[in-house]
């Protein structure tokens, strides 16, 4: 077998399905909201990795840092077997993968195939002697790993867990505890909550570029669905919602339009100024992750912040 497989844990018929239901269900409700999974087709992957390399956008920088600064004390975990879900470019990974010196398996988890084969690709050229099992698959859904050595150190890199609404980030933390036995970790990246200035820059950079990955799930939904959605009717919008302390992106309709959407039989009417949210980023508190943790049966063992306090990595124990 050759040192990387690719497994879609979904048949392809699966995933387009959702993407029906999730449009049709969102853009029929008011206010209308889509799930952000969808902004992550290959284009939408690259236009994240350039995110990631923008001025306003520090959760990246600081993860790294923290990563950097960590690696030993993560590899002090014992992990023959590192998994990690929404894994993207593996880029930070690599500082994990140095590290962890008794790895078996690596095991990438994500809907982007296309992030998956390139990151894949990657690593075994830097670590030919590592497993790298690849699964497209939603770690929202039900998901199942292969048997690998144990113990097992899963990632969660980037704030992701941000991008989950309240309810999905406990189903979430409860179906990682379900993956894990007795003894293994958690590692979870959260961006942390700060002055509004510095959060609403990093979610409306100056050169566009969020703006255009905002955009792009127009662009999947008129690829995959037919839809007839022009970008450049909707405005990007980032917005600090201080009550709920998350960072909302939303498209918002410059005139009165419709857009047709054939593969779900819609025609959708928005109003000028109306606007449909893309995704939540909710930023975090110390007491907050620990409780959360503690309420899916993990451990809180590590905080960690980058220098300037913005971001943390927390290492949580499955009890
Ligand atoms: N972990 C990387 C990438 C973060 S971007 C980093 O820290 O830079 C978020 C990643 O999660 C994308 O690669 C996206 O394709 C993936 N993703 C988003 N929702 C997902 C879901 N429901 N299931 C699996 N992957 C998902
Ligand atoms: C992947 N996720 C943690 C990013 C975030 O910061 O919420 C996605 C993103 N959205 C806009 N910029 C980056």
């Amino acid at each position: 077998m050759s040192p990387l497989s690719i497994t879609r844990t979904l048949p392809p018929d699966a995933t387009a399905a959702a993407l029906r239901a999730d449009v049709a269900e969102g853009l029929s409700r008011t206010p209308k909201q889509l799930p952000p999974k969808w902004f992550y087709d290959a284009r939408g992957s690259e236009l994240f990795d350039e995110i990631t390399t923008l001025p306003e956008y520090y959760p990246t920088r600081a993860e790294r840092e923290i990563l950097r600064a960590t690696a030993d004390r993560i590899a002090a975990t014992g992990a023959r077997t590192l998994i990690e879900l929404g894994s993207g470019s593996s880029d930070k990974t690599r500082h994990l993968l140095r590290a962890l010196t008794g790895l078996h398996s690596y095991l990438p988890v994500d809907v982007s195939e296309s992030a998956l084969r390139a990151a894949g690709e990657a690593l075994l050229a830097e670590h030919p002697g590592l497993t790298v099992h690849a699964l497209v698959a939603d770690f929202q859904r039900g998901l199942t790993l292969p048997k690998t050595p144990g113990p097992r150190l899963l990632a969660f890199l980037g704030g992701t867990i941000g991008n989950l609404l309240p309810q999905e980030r406990a189903a979430f933390l409860d179906s990682v505890h379900e993956l894990l036995d007795p003894g293994d970790a958690l590692l979870l990246g959260t961006d942390l909550v700060k002055d509004e200035a510095t959060l609403v820059a990093a979610y409306d950079d100056a050169r566009g570029v969020t703006a255009a990955f905002n955009k792009n799930v127009l662009e999947v939904i008129n690829r995959e669905l037919g839809g007839d959605f022009d970008p450049a009717d909707f405005e990007h919008v980032a917005r600090w919602n201080a009550e709920r302390e998350w960072i909302e992106m939303r498209l918002r309709a410059r005139d009165d339009l419709t857009v047709k959407i054939p593969g779900v039989d819609l025609a959708v009417p928005f109003a000028a100024g109306e606007e449909l949210r893309t995704e939540v980023s909710a930023k975090f508190r110390e007491d907050g992750v620990r409780s959360e943790l503690a309420a899916a049966g993990l451990k809180l063992t590590e905080w960690w912040t980058d220098s300037a306090g913005r971001y943390a990595l927390s290492l949580a124990l499955r009890i």
